[in-house]
């Protein structure tokens, strides 16, 4: 049985895989109907979502299979101090495999220690979203048809967005991808980034504050939220909201195959002239956020010896 806690849990050969899996899907839906029929997904939310709970319980639907769970901590009995421990031993009685989001960073670990099923990690506080990942890579294999030699811009809230953290680690192990990280100073990518992962990588990458001094360097543009609900003061927050506003203006020096992206929900830092643009893929993006996470499913199930080939 394996889990998917950090995007690192995948060989690059098995992400490879994974996105082949999502394009055949995509290509041929049908053959995909049935295959999970029988089986439970469950989706654990200890915190709010809306593409990755409702994506994933949409994948398990396409695949023939049924979904029980709960969207919110206050509507499971963690509300009267259960422990992630407990809810994972009952729940893994009931269900082939558990997606969850908690805002304890660490929390889908403690849960794989104790399940019976494979857990995947839909998301830990701060820490990791890997199959937030998973979308994005399959989102630039779609756009670029390739996952390596490119120049990334990572835009917004990099030191609480889970997303950026995650998608640096899988992006760091290609060929040829440069960083450009643009935030605030405060908002820079946590030092365990540039230490754990970047160095040891050897990946190029600069640190800037100005989106508009690199945008004509960029093949890919990966924008972010502040993540409000990770700050410690309102004050802090309100300092940082507006930080950086991609609109048409800022376009203009964009290449003309510039991949747009963002993992949504978006605030105000696109605005919504931009929706119109080509280049902006991020609802395609959500869209694809379904197909990966079927891929996955099957893959996991799969491996636990729980679907048959
Ligand atoms: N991208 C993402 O995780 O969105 P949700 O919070 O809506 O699941």
């Amino acid at each position: 049985m394996r889990h998917l806690l950090d995007t690192t849990d995948l060989s690059l050969t098995e992400i490879e895989e994974m996105i082949s899996l999502a394009m055949d899907i995509i290509s041929n839906k049908k053959r995909y109907a049935h295959i999970c029929d029988g089986k439970k997904l469950a989706t654990l939310f200890f915190e709010p979502s809306t593409r990755t709970r409702l994506s994933f319980e949409a994948a398990m639907y396409e695949l023939g299979g049924n979904v029980i769970g709960f969207s919110e901590a206050s509507s499971s009995s963690a509300s009267k101090g259960e422990t992630v421990s407990d809810t994972i031993r009952i729940v893994s009685n009931y269900a082939d495999i558990i997606a969850m989001r908690h805002p304890l960073e660490g929390a889908p670990r403690v849960a794989a220690t104790k399940t019976l099923v494979p857990i995947i990690n839909a998301g830990d506080g701060g820490h990791a979203h890997p199959t937030q990942t998973l979308t994005d890579l399959l989102t630039i294999y779609r756009e670029k048809g390739r996952l390596d030699n490119f120049t990334i811009g990572l835009c917004g809230d990099l030191k609480f967005g889970r997303t950026v953290h995650s998608l640096i680690k899988a992006l760091c192990r290609y060929t040829g991808v440069r960083f450009v990280l643009i935030a605030p100073n405060e908002l820079q990518v946590p030092d365990y980034i540039i230490k754990d992962v970047l160095e040891p990588g050897n990946a190029e990458y600069v640190q800037v504050e100005s989106l508009e001094e690199v945008m004509p360097q960029l093949d890919v543009l990966y924008m972010t939220r502040i993540q409000r609900e990770r700050f410690f003061s309102q004050e802090e927050y309100l300092k940082h909201k507006d930080a950086f506003i991609l609109d048409a203006d800022k376009l203009e020096n964009a290449k003309q195959d510039l991949t747009i992206m963002h993992p949504l929900p978006r605030v105000n830092e696109i605005a919504t002239e931009v929706d119109d643009d080509p280049r902006a893929k991020y609802f395609e993006q959500a869209l694809n956020g379904k197909y990966i996470r079927m891929a996955l499913i099957i893959t996991l199930l799969k491996w636990g010896d729980n679907l048959e080939d």
